[in-house]
């Protein structure tokens, strides 16, 4: 590794990571902000996105083409669908999908696009150094199936729809756009998310109330696995 892409959507999910690694280069580019910081020797490029896929695939592809890094990683919050997280918890994303992608009119199954596949695994290395950090610190983290779309879920009915199609655990809107971005690219990347609320009704409001915590839990161990992988 020798330029390090972290990812967020929103400004709460790097606002922590910018506080942490300090005073940064700002570059300006198609309408984003780009934040390059060194950190014991490693460079390091921090953007937020802005929330959904397209604007996740353009940022994703402008830290590794213009900005030349070679790994990704995202951080940021999720709905929760696996009973077992809980606002604030930790998932690592093994594999992503896209659940609003469909075109099954022509006999094809949900989420899959020819040329493409239903789902896109995230780098195993780079997962095995986030589950050495959580055990060596006492964080609980699980790994599982992340969901994405360009909607934000808050009822039960599209949530069971995610639930039963993906047997997906958590759900948002950028990291499987991120992923295709980088598996064709062959970026090792990973994606990490701590739970914001549970996609049904009175999402909304958990989300205004734990963004900002849960985008610090996810920034938190981030920074932790960060660091293991310099060693
Ligand atoms: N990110 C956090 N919560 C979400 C939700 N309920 N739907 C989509 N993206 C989210």
């Amino acid at each position: 590794m020798t330029k390090l892409a972290i990812m967020g959507a929103m400004e709460e999910e790097i606002e922590p990571l910018l506080a942490h690694f300090g005073e940064a280069k700002v570059t300006v580019y198609a309408d984003n902000k780009y934040y390059e910081v060194s950190h014991n020797g490693l460079d390091i490029v921090i953007a937020y996105s802005k929330i959904g896929k397209v604007f996740a695939s353009l940022t994703a592809s402008t830290m590794i083409q213009k900005f030349g890094c070679d790994t990704l990683l995202f951080s940021g919050v999720a709905g929760g669908i696996n009973p077992e997280l809980k606002i604030g918890d930790l998932i690592i994303a093994d594999k992503l999908c896209q659940h609003d992608l469909d075109i099954t009119a022509f006999g094809h199954p949900h989420g899959y696009v020819p040329g493409g596949s239903v789902l896109v695994d995230t780098t195993k290395s780079l997962r095995d150094v986030a589950i050495e950090v959580a055990n060596e610190n006492g964080i609980k983290v699980i790994e599982g199936t992340i969901a994405t779309g360009d909607q934000f879920v808050h009822s039960p009915e599209r949530k069971e729809f995610i639930q039963k199609t993906f047997n997906a655990d958590a759900l948002e809107m950028e990291g499987a756009s991120v992923a295709v971005v980088c598996d064709s690219l062959n970026i090792p990347f990973f994606v990490l998310r701590a739970i914001s609320d549970t996609a049904d009704g009175g999402a909304d409001i958990d989300f205004d109330e734990f963004l900002k915590s849960s985008a610090k839990n996810s920034a938190d161990y981030l920074v932790k696995i960060v660091n293991k992988l310099q060693k």
